[in-house]
């Protein structure tokens, strides 16, 4: 089974190669055009994409040693996502697939990130949480089989990827700022600083408040002080962050709670930053819980999650016809 997945959902142009089970390659084009602007700029993506896809398609292929003629299927992202970058790796995928005359795979971005776990070993036991963190969702996701998923908690305003990249532009900071908040954040005191934790009911989360809470902070201190951000950077990078790791799992907490599974899995961009990994280890150490935390690689978006997901359902001959279109707002 050689299986070429598409990934296009927002900024990054992906694809990637899985033959038998295994990845055997994993190309990722990152736009970096979005930078100057402070946010991803739907219509730059889409452009950006186009420019892409064949070369990263034709590099994922040579990479994994592969031709065209040998594959079975062709699997993309239908959604969630942006419209304009979701359609042009659906256009791409459906006239590959229809080219070659070999089945065509829609897959969820969501469900994509849970599943990044099942490209390398260890890989989680069914039952599982898993925490999905990136730039547009925070959920924490019961899986009961690779493409049986339910959400049992979720966002109800910004993502904590949102939360940590709007923080970081309050801070002065390019675009996407959540890896140099956690960068910065290494050197300082996560409890020199604190703000105000939102408490939502059961399982759901709130991140407005503290993205509020943050520019009234840096408002008042930087009118007694106008260096007070450049002086305190790393206090402030290690505050905030701990602040959105400790809402982060203090619901997790709960979840396993409530459901008693001890099986936790956290997926997305948001998982690669390291006072999470760190935490969530310790809590796990703590707790007794099995921790899986992937890859770098396979946390922020890439086509090898795609690629894995699609090998399910390859296996239970769900394919998709040629009549299908983007979803940007599809459920998990
Ligand atoms: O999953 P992803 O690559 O794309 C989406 O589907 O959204 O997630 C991107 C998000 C961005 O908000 C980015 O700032 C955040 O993940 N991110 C991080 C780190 N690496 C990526 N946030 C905090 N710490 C990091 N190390
Ligand atoms: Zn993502």
């Amino acid at each position: 089974m050689n299986i070429l997945a598409i990934e296009s959902s927002c900024d990054e142009t992906s694809a990637s190669v899985l033959v038998n089970g295994h990845i055997r390659s994993n190309v990722i084009a990152t736009q970096l055009i979005h930078e100057q602007y402070g946010g991803v700029v739907p219509e730059l993506a889409s452009r950006a994409h186009q420019q892409h896809i064949l070369p990263v398609v034709e590099r994922a292929l040579a990479d994994a040693n592969l031709s065209k003629k040998a594959l079975s299927a062709v699997a993309f992202t239908r959604g969630p996502g942006l419209l304009g970058s979701l359609l042009v790796g659906a256009s791409f995928a459906k006239a590959l697939a229809l080219g070659l005359n070999i089945p065509l795979i829609e897959v969820n971005h969501m469900q994509a990130h849970v599943l990044a776990h099942f490209i390398e070993n260890p890989k989680p036991a069914f039952p599982f949480l898993c925490l999905t963190v990136s730039g547009g969702h925070t959920q924490i996701v019961r899986v009961d089989g690779p493409l049986n998923m339910t959400v049992i908690g979720q966002t109800m305003d910004d993502a904590v990827g949102e939360a940590f990249d709007k923080s970081a532009k309050l801070l002065g900071l390019p675009y996407p700022g959540g890896p140099l908040v956690d960068k910065y954040a290494k050197a300082g005191n996560p409890l020199a600083f604190r703000f105000p934790m939102s408490e939502m009911p059961n399982l759901d989360f709130s991140f407005s408040g503290i993205k509020t809470a943050i520019l009234y902070f840096l408002r008042d201190r930087t009118k007694a002080n106008p260096g007070f951000i450049e002086e305190n950077m790393a206090d402030i990078c290690a505050s905030i962050q701990h602040t959105l790791v400790q809402m982060l799992l203090t619901k997790l907490k709960r979840a396993a709670r409530e459901t008693g599974i001890r099986e936790i899995a956290i997926a997305g961009g948001v998982s690669a930053n390291s006072g999470l990994r760190t935490a969530l280890t310790q809590l796990g150490e703590s707790l007794g819980w099995k921790v899986y935390i992937p890859r770098f690689e396979y946390c922020t978006d890439n086509a090898a999650m795609i690629a894995i997901a699609a090998q399910f359902k390859y296996e239970q001959g769900d394919f998709t016809a040629q009549t299908v279109s983007p979803m940007p707002r599809m459920e998990l």
